[in-house]
């Protein structure tokens, strides 16, 4: 038990407030490790310690919720083959909200199962702890041991079949919901390369995200900040795919302020376009500065100089974005000179493979 109530008197004597403790604190006194134990109030047995009908029940319940765990991971596992991704929203939100219902029911069965378990067919020992120094002693380690030991006892795993059953089944699949979309990432679909390209190419016009519209450079005032996709991009076969490869971030400075850029005329007018994905493990940059030409990233703060090839000045990131080289055509409207040079995203170990 660890209740102390103290407080002085104005005159400067301190006394206790010995109201539910033995303990009076005097001046100069320090509170002693450990207070006498205050009691217990009187022990209510449960239902399920008196009733048999109501331990039964008690059991059945527990027994209902390993199974809706064991239901929970099947069900993932049905949504994971039978609701494939085929690029499109809808089929991500139909999918996202199957797991995550599978999911859900599969941890929250074990969950509940393992609570309701305890606090109803466990015995039901009421058990008074002292405070003690931060390392145990040997003696409590012992101790500690003895009452895990206790506990599988008490939970007697050896006398209820089915119980143990459904216990063992739930824990045993509940991994597959972690293990089935690592799986289903290796394979034929692990293509790293397929990181390397985007569809930027030469003559590739620079449009808004999301209008689509193309964006003059004529319009773009020094300060601002644009989030740029490919034209066409809803053309392409996998659109949310090439998006996320090729969006970038263009950004116009008063062309003095321009330090560096990462290849020679990359930069139209003091328009420069980085990569939007962080070369750190690959969250969208999207925190302009204008004062310092900053951009940071809002997950782990890398922060990044536009004004200087988009060096990394502070945070995790390794390496800078990848500057996607820019001109305008012949209507004055911003065009791509070609594709990144190197691949964007995090500096994973595979990427210049
Ligand atoms: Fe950008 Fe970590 S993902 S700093």
């Amino acid at each position: 038990m660890s209740t102390t109530h103290g407080h002085g008197s104005q005159d400067g004597d301190a006394h206790g407030d010995t109201a539910g403790s033995d303990v009076v604190l005097r001046e100069g006194e320090v509170a002693p490790d450990k207070f006498e134990n205050p009691g217990f109030g009187p022990h209510r047995p449960r239902r399920a310690d008196v009733d048999t009908a109501a331990n039964k029940r008690a059991e059945r319940q527990v027994v209902a919720l390993f199974a809706v765990s064991i239901l929970g991971t099947i069900g993932f596992v049905v949504a994971y083959f039978a609701l494939p991704l085929d690029e499109t929203v809808a089929s991500m939100r139909a999918s996202n909200l199957a797991l995550g219902l599978g999911l859900a029911f599969a941890l929250l069965g074990i969950g509940l199962a393992a609570v309701h378990w305890a606090k109803s067919l466990m015995n039901d020992h009421e058990k008074a702890e002292d405070r003690h120094a931060q390392r145990s002693t040997d003696e409590t380690r012992a101790q500690a041991v003895a009452i895990l030991e206790e506990g599988a006892q008490d939970s007697a795993i050896g006398r209820r079949g089915v119980l143990k059953g459904v216990l063992v089944s739930s824990l045993a699949l509940f991994p597959l919901t972690i293990a089935l979309p690592l799986i289903g990432e290796i394979g034929e679909d692990w293509n790293v390369s397929k990181f390397k390209r985007t569809m930027w190419a030469k003559g590739k016009r620079l449009a808004i995200d999301p209008t689509g519209r193309h964006i003059k450079a004529a319009d773009v005032t020094i300060g601002s900040v644009v989030h740029v996709i490919p034209d066409k991009l809803d053309e392409t076969d996998a659109p949310l795919d090439e998006k996320a490869k090729a969006v970038v971030l263009l950004v116009r400075l008063d062309p003095r302020d321009l330090k560096s850029e990462q290849g020679e005329g990359w930069s139209y007018d003091g328009i420069v376009a980085f990569s939007k994905i962080c070369t750190h493990v690959g969250c969208p940059v999207a925190l302009y500065e204008q004062q310092t030409h900053h951009l940071l990233c809002p997950c782990h703060q890398s922060t990044f100089d536009v004004a200087d090839s988009a060096k990394v000045v502070f945070g995790p990131a390794k390496r800078p974005l990848p500057q996607l080289p820019i001109t305008v055509d012949d209507e004055g409207y911003l065009v791509a000179q070609g594709d990144f040079a190197e691949p964007v995203g995090p500096s994973f170990w595979e990427r210049l493979r």
